[in-house]
């Protein structure tokens, strides 16, 4: 797998900001997309970071101050006070989004306003200012047009987004910093987990928690991640696919998995974990809940004990970056529940249906799908 910058060929900068930055962007696409595809093995893509072409940045002042104009910049090093809010403090938040194309043409984006609405109600809990709805969703379609050439082909992966708002300015004593930093950079990704589309093998956690009632588990935090960098390679050590973690409080109800939520089935009840703080409420999870209500599946989203899960027909989990992945097998205290992983299976029904919706096989009656150039 190529994962370095394969191509030197850039729009040079001083031409960007005279043709504008959506003109520059339909045409450094065109001008550069066939050096490209002929260079990336796209039947191969992971989910690890292949440098592209540009990246987008706004600055802003304090928390009283607005974010205003941004531009596209080349991709690389940002220079950080080592004072830095971020460094510091862990003040700061990201998002994910995948830039795709459909056959026939055309590149699409999923509900970005949701995860610009997201990163808003993240940024209040985080003493950050955030960018407005409109602003983050064009600084999405800028970065994804300028790397454009980056998307792969229909069917073979799509242009992670990857939007970031952190604290960049000095702060010594515990404070929000004095100064903030949105930026967007994208890389080319593949499936998420190395088992590709084949059923996850997960692994309950209950020394470990990803996070607490009254905490910021349910906001995109950059916090979260890093306390579950542990648990998680405890459990790929052991040969698990991913960790599904327990509240704090009772260890006993399930929450979500490092980077996804999940979802059981039994009969016609499909069921995953009530919003309570602690659980990011993803983007594809509602999604999934909406598409499950249209086929007539009961959706409810309740406390789930684990007992409840083990005796489960059929777990699965959602997210923007594993998109709907089957679950084969839970581990708990030794005990390991197989599930049934052979077709029909309700969660292969439940993402055709939204990749059909993705893809324009089916009609986006809900306004779901944006389309930028
Ligand atoms: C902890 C966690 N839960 C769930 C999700 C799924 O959210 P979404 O469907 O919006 O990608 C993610 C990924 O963003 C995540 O990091």
């Amino acid at each position: 797998m190529i994962r370095r910058r394969v191509s030197t060929r850039l729009i040079p900068l001083p031409y960007i900001s005279k043709i504008g930055a959506s003109t520059f962007a339909t045409q450094a696409a065109s001008f550069l997309q066939d050096a490209c595809e002929s260079s990336i093995d796209w039947n191969n893509l992971g989910f690890g970071l292949m440098e592209t072409d540009y990246m987008y940045t706004i600055k802003c002042g304090g928390k009283d101050d607005d974010f205003k104009a941004g531009k596209l910049i080349r991709y690389g090093n940002i220079e950080l006070s080592p004072c830095a809010g971020v460094l510091n403090y862990g003040q700061g938040l990201f998002e994910g989004i995948k830039a795709y194309r459909r056959e026939g043409g055309g590149v699409f984006l999923f509900r970005p306003q949701e995860n610009a609405i997201r990163m808003q109600k993240g940024a209040q809990r985080m003493c950050m200012p955030s960018p407005s709805t409109a602003q983050f969703v064009d600084a999405v379609k800028q970065t994804a047009l300028a790397n454009k050439r980056w998307i792969p082909p229909p069917g073979k992966g799509s242009l992670y987004i990857r939007p970031l708002l952190f604290g960049s300015g000095p702060v010594l004593g515990l404070a929000p910093a004095s100064e903030y930093t949105f930026l967007v950079y994208a890389s080319p990704v593949g499936n998420y987990f190395k088992e590709g589309t084949a059923p996850l093998n997960l692994y309950v956690e209950d020394e470990f928690h990803r996070a607490t009632r009254g905490g910021a588990g349910g906001v995109k935090s950059i916090t979260n991640y890093a306390p579950v960098l542990k648990a998680i390679s405890r459990a790929r050590d052991r040969g698990f696919s991913d960790v599904l973690y327990l509240d704090s409080v009772n260890k006993r109800n399930i929450e979500e998995v490092s980077s996804c939520n999940i979802f059981m089935l039994k009969g016609n009840v499909l069921s995953t974990p009530e919003i309570n703080g602690s659980i990011l409420e993803g983007i594809t999870r509602k999604s999934i809940m909406d598409i499950a209500t249209n086929l007539v599946y009961r959706v409810e989203e309740r406390s789930i004990t684990i007992e409840d899960v083990m005796d489960a027909d059929e777990v699965f989990c959602t997210g923007t970056a594993v998109g709907v992945a089957p679950v084969g097998s839970i581990t708990y205290k030794g005990n390991r529940v197989a599930y049934k992983t052979s077709t029909p299976l309700v969660s292969k029904k439940l993402y055709s249906r939204l990749v059909d919706i993705q893809t324009g096989v089916v009609e986006d009656d809900k306004g779901w799908v944006v389309e930028i150039n």
